[in-house]
Parts: structure tokens; sequence; C-alpha cells
């Protein structure tokens, strides 16, 4: 039996141990700002929605209950401004999507995924499960006419770049990807993150106006609605694939739990919570940032998302270091591709009183 994790690159948290070590060495606790995990609270309504489902003794639905699969269909409509007729199917969180969804739609050896130059390290990890290579670039003029290539990710606003791909250039990805039938698949689970300019889904009418063939986007509520512990997210689009999608995850029992489902229904219904959320994000991407410029970081994209994309003009693992002298953990570029190696990332996810604790420490001279 060939060892499947040999195919896969390295796990390249472990590698960030050495520094959280010496980050936890600090009297006043780490700041650990290195991995998006969120840390505020499951809005009650949707712990609520949760407990009442309970009582599931039942197999849940693959394609979702009928209120799951309106909740997912209305949530797009609104949200993503989409108004034709697409496929909604609901995922166990959006990363086991990610890293199956080149195997689920049968792309195989001799295949290519394109992925962003520095990117989620999954959209790698799902080309590899399937056997298929990786192409890493932003510029489709320079993946040129390869037959090979089966599918396009592209993920906007970036983890970790927080940069966000205007409506002309998502135009283009999917007029290309239409010419040569790539499938392209937007990964948007921070679309509810705006700073300073307005993330577009791909399924936006400004995109592909109305007409979703060959074109995907993942969606996910861990970071929306705090609901990373519960797995949840979801995929829209083209309905074809949508189908084919369901038809191979009915086979693998890859289905998300019935309370689940109800926590998802109670979550995409309402918008306050997100509100509410990303409000707390903005104070404490203001308190980071400000900080951060102070002590001499300049910040790169970051215009929207969960991340401050921020350099020193020094190989990354160097700043990690002088921040974990700090007590405060940052993920460092190289994770995230080749081209990254002088950055590092930034989460706004820890609690007020974190924050704080690291903006204090920035104040301190490097
Ligand atoms: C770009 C991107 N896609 C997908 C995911 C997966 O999120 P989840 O599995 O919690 O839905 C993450 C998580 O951080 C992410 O940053």
């Amino acid at each position: 039996m060939n060892a499947r994790s040999s195919a896969l690159p390295d796990f390249p948290w472990d590698l960030l141990e050495p520094a959280k070590a010496i980050a936890a060495a600090h009297p006043d606790g780490i700041v650990d700002l290195s991995v998006g995990t969120p840390v505020d609270s499951v809005p009650p309504a949707v712990r609520q929605a949760l407990a009442d489902s309970s009582d599931a003794p039942g197999y849940p639905l693959t394609a979702g209950s009928p209120a799951l699969r309106a909740a997912i269909t209305g949530w797009i409509s609104r949200e993503c401004h989409a108004s034709g007729e697409f496929g909604v199917l609901p995922t166990i969180g959006s990363k086991e999507l990610v890293a199956w969804l080149p195997a689920l739609l049968g792309v195989g050896p001799r295949d290519v995924v394109v992925i962003p130059a520095v990117c989620y390290p999954t959209y790698e990890v799902g080309a590899r499960l399937a056997g298929a290579e990786v192409i890493r670039s932003d510029s489709l003029t320079a993946v040129g006419p390869d037959r090979r290539v089966k599918m396009i990710w592209i993920n906007s606003p970036s983890n970790p770049t927080g940069r966000v791909l205007p409506v002309e250039h998502l135009r283009k990805v999917v007029a290309w990807g239409r010419e040569r039938g790539v499938v392209v698949v937007s990964d948007e689970c921070y679309v509810s993150l705006g700073w300073e300019s307005q993330p577009v889904s791909v399924l936006s009418d400004e995109v592909t106006g109305g007409d979703y063939t060959g074109v995907l986007a993942v969606h996910s509520l861990s970071k929306r609605s705090n609901l990373a512990g519960y797995r949840a997210g979801f995929v829209g689009g083209d309905p074809a694939l949508v189908k084919e999608l369901l038809a191979v995850r009915k086979h693998a029992g890859m289905i998300v739990p019935a309370p689940v489902q109800a926590a998802m229904v109670a979550a995409l219904n309402d918008e306050t919570h997100v509100a509410e959320q990303r409000a707390r994000y903005a104070a404490r991407r203001d308190t980071l940032r400000t900080a951060l410029v102070k002590s001499g970081f300049e910040i790169s994209h970051s215009e929207a998302g969960l991340y401050l994309w921020a350099t020193r003009d020094e190989d990354c693992w160097a700043t990690v270091d002088r921040l974990a002298r700090r007590g405060i953990l940052a993920a460092p570029g190289a994770f995230y591709g080749p081209s990254a190696a002088r950055h590092v990332r930034i989460a706004l996810t820890a609690t007020d009183e974190r924050v704080a604790a690291a903006a204090d420490r920035l104040a301190e001279p490097f």
C-alpha cells in the first residue's frame, strides 16, 4: 500500500512549534494570531436551533433538508446578488470540499489544477489527492494554452493576502474557463468581511449574468457565524456540476449532520449577528493595524478578510521570531507559497483583551 500522505505537502504548522514555545513563555501569556480560528461565541439563536434539533435518530439528506436548501438559495440570491437558477449543496465545512473537489469532479493524473500564487494550502492538497499537477499562477496568460488544465481556484478576499479580485478580473477568469472547458471555483468564505473594498461573488449577476455554466462558489459559516466547530459550509453554482457532486457525495456518506443543518438555517436567515461579528473584527483590525504600522511593519493588500498581511521586508521566519519574543505568534508567509517568504499573516481572531496585549507589546521597540 502506498502512503497517501507522502504525496502531500509537509503539514506546515508543525514548523511553527518552536516559535510557539517562545511566545508561550511570555510572562503575560501568548497572543496567538497564527491560526484564523474564531474565539467569539456562537450566536444564541444558532445554538438554540442546534439544540432543538438534537433528537435526530434518522439519516439526514446529503442534499440538505428542504429548509436548508431554501436558506442557502435565499442567501446566495441576496448576498451574492445572483438572480439565475443555480444548484446548492451543504458541505461539512468548506475545507473537506476544497480538499476533495478535484477528485469528486473526476480530475486525475495527467490533469492540472491552477491555484493562486499565494494561497490557502488546501487547494494544493486537493489537487495532489486527485493525483493532479499544480500550477501556481495569478496570470491566465502565464498559464498559457495548457490543455491539461481542468480546474482553476480563485479566492477573493484572499487568505492570506486580503486581496479582493475586481469584477473585471472575475469576468475574465470565467470567460477563460468557459472557452477551455475549465471549471472555475471561487472560494468566497471571507465574502462578508470587506473593509476597504467590497468583495464580489463569482455568482453575482455582474460577473456571470445569471449563467453559471462551469462556475462554482464555495462558502463557509465558520468565520461569518463563528461556526468553525459545527463544520458548516456549502457550494453553489452550475446545476450540472452540483448534481454530479451530490451523486458522488451520496455514495461517499459526505453528509452534514441534521442538527448542524438546522443551525445553518438559523445562521443563514439572520444578518444581525454577522454585522455584530464584523464590528468586533473591524475594531481588532484597527488596533492591530495601527500598532503594526507604528512599529515599522508595512501592510500589503488586506483590504478585506480576516488577516493583516504584513512585512518588515525581511525573511518571514525572522519576523515570526521577533514577534514570538514579544509573546505574539504569527503565521509565516512561506506557508502560503514560495513567493510569500517576506510576509507574515496576522489573524484578527483573538479576544479584545489579547489584541490589546499584542498592541502594547508591539509598542516596545523592536
Ligand atoms: C480560504 C479558505 N478556504 C476554506 C477554509 C476552510 O474553512 P472551513 O472548513 O472552516 O469552512 C479556510 C479556513 O481558514 C480558508 O481560509
